[in-house]
């Protein structure tokens, strides 16, 4: 595919209103049903996604093993097919062999947490794994113990909505302060999300990222980072996600809002990623 090179704007400005009566839509609802359909091939149509080598890395994970696993273990939040935990347990097992782990996959979509049971390598006798099915915004899952570690990657935060658009930033402010409720003091919490300096790029991402969806210019904010995606399902209707483009500012704000401290923010390419603690 040819790169093309156009602003956001302009794509805005190509893409069709969208006629749909948004009151009678469940953005949740519409959401699972769009990540149940991406389950098979994602991450290939995000050409945003990044690696949790990546993470390593930038996030100096290497130094962090220890705390990894003190009593409660590891949370994937928004696990999606586990590509995280997949390569989380091959690192933690090739580091610290023979160290007990657990870790948790949690996501509300069903085919993306089969493809996760599907995909994992054969078990490990020191490493615990399970998926949960569950739902971020009306939590009715609690670990046993309090968690070593969340992680919450590739804007899984910036795709929280409830049942409508308007209270998305509470949301996302509700389930950032469960996520440091879940954590032991000193826990860690591991995010990545979209830059929003990001969006308006006119190298081509843009579009790439836009390529099997449609941005909803009625129903889209690019200013304050939020877009709305439709794309083409295979049960023949179009369903949507939300997908919020952060600032670093607003990182830091939301995090340090709901008591996570010690915060350390990088942003590699179109991602911010973040390290924090709870307190
Ligand atoms: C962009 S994908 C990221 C997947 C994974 N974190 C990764 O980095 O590969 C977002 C994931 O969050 C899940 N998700 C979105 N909203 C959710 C919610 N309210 N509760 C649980 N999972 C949710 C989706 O099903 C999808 O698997």
């Amino acid at each position: 595919m040819q790169p093309h090179t156009m602003n956001v704007q302009d794509i805005l400005v190509e893409q069709r209103g969208s006629d749909i009566a948004t009151s009678s839509l469940d953005f949740r609802r519409e959401s699972r049903m769009l990540f149940d359909d991406c389950a098979a091939t994602y991450p290939a149509m995000d050409p945003y996604w990044g690696s949790f080598d990546e993470l390593r890395r930038e996030l100096d994970l290497d130094d962090l093993l220890p705390e990894l696993a003190v009593a409660g273990g590891v949370l994937d939040a928004g696990c999606g097919p586990a590509l995280h935990l997949r390569d989380m347990i091959a690192w933690w097992t090739t580091q610290a062999p023979g160290s007990r782990l657990q870790v948790t996959g949690l996501d509300f979509s069903k085919p993306m947490l089969a493809r996760a049971v599907r995909e994992l390598p054969e078990p490990v006798d020191s490493v615990r794994t399970r998926f949960v099915l569950g739902d971020l915004v009306q939590p009715d899952w609690h670990p046993p113990h309090l968690l070593d570690c969340v992680l919450c990657l590739n804007n899984t935060l910036g795709n929280i909505v409830g049942h409508d658009l308007h209270s998305v930033s509470a949301d996302r402010l509700r389930v950032s302060a469960d996520f440091r409720r879940l954590l032991r003091p000193g826990g860690l919490f591991l995010l990545s999300v979209f830059d929003r300096a990001n969006l308006p790029r006119t190298d081509g991402t843009v579009s790439a990222y836009s390529r099997d969806r449609r941005i909803d210019t009625r129903l889209s904010d690019v200013a304050r980072g939020d877009l709305v995606l439709w794309r083409n399902c295979a049960d023949g209707d179009e369903h949507c996600c939300v997908s919020h483009w952060f600032t670093e500012k607003e990182v830091q704000e939301l995090l340090k809002s709901v008591g996570f401290t010690d915060l350390h923010l990088c942003t590699i390419g179109p991602r911010i990623l973040c390290s924090a603690r709870c307190q």
